[in-house]
């Protein structure tokens, strides 16, 4: 697909891609939610697998289950890790707003014009390459036993087989498309608060996992800029 005639800047999507839960429900055109599943797929993938599928519900009785599974996990998440003390530095204020925000979010849910599920298939052909004698034989050589056992152990979502990092650089370019294009968006996860209860919505196989749920819709307010703290305080040089 040719990419978008848009001049936007890239540092000055990237310096305003803020989260946006307060969306209008006016639709966004099937051909621009195509656009920005395929800035999506520009991105990097484990091994190359490329093994990438979006489930982009815009019906408005799927919408409805999705709003009500997620007011549920909501419900439990805002009681529990969602109340957790603040952490050193965090500024209460921005706390409070971002649930404020969330709850909107929820509550508005089966407005959202549409709402982007990424999910990863699983890549067989290196599962079957980590799982083979030789690959074991070769770790055991060149990491020895405790490090295939840890090898082996990580192999899961966010292992070698990169479930979740095949996942979130596509997530990631899907964001900055949508702030490009003028969409407002946000990275969600309330698949892992409901474990099964979205897969069983959408139908999804055994062999894909979801791992990102994004709404999308053209937004309430302004795309303000993106908060963050001195980047000198987040680097140490050559060493820990
Ligand atoms: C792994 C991950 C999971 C997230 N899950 C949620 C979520 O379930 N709901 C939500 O509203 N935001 C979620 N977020 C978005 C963060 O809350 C958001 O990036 C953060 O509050 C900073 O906001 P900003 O991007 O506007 O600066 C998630 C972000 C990441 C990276």
């Amino acid at each position: 697909m040719a990419k978008p005639d848009n001049d936007a800047s890239l540092f000055d999507v990237m310096y305003t891609c803020r989260s946006m839960r307060r969306l209008k429900p006016d639709p966004v055109p099937r051909e621009v939610l195509v656009q920005l599943v395929d800035a999506a797929i520009h991105a990097p993938s484990s091994s190359n697998g490329q093994n990438w599928h979006f489930i982009i519900v815009q019906d408005a009785a799927t919408k409805k289950k999705i709003a009500d599974t997620w007011r549920k996990g909501w419900s439990w998440y805002k009681e529990t890790i969602g109340s957790a003390g603040l952490r050193p530095g965090e500024d209460s204020e921005a706390r409070k707003r971002n649930q404020k925000a969330g709850e909107y979010m929820v509550e508005h849910m089966a407005k959202t014009p549409a709402i982007i599920f990424v999910a990863v298939k699983k890549d067989e052909v290196v599962a079957r390459a980590i799982a083979s004698p030789t690959t074991v034989t070769a770790a055991v050589k060149h990491l020895g036993v405790g490090g295939t056992a840890r090898l082996l152990r990580g192999s899961g979502r966010a292992g070698i087989t990169g479930i979740d990092a095949t996942a979130y650089p596509a997530v990631q370019n899907l964001l900055l498309a949508a702030r490009g294009l003028g969409l407002g968006a946000v990275l969600t996860t309330p698949q892992l608060f409901s474990p099964g209860a979205y897969e069983e919505i959408l139908g999804v196989p055994s062999d894909v996992t979801l791992t990102a749920v994004i709404p999308v819709g053209y937004p309430k307010g302004r795309f303000g800029p993106v908060s963050r703290p001195d980047p000198e305080t987040l680097i140490s040089w050559d060493r820990y």
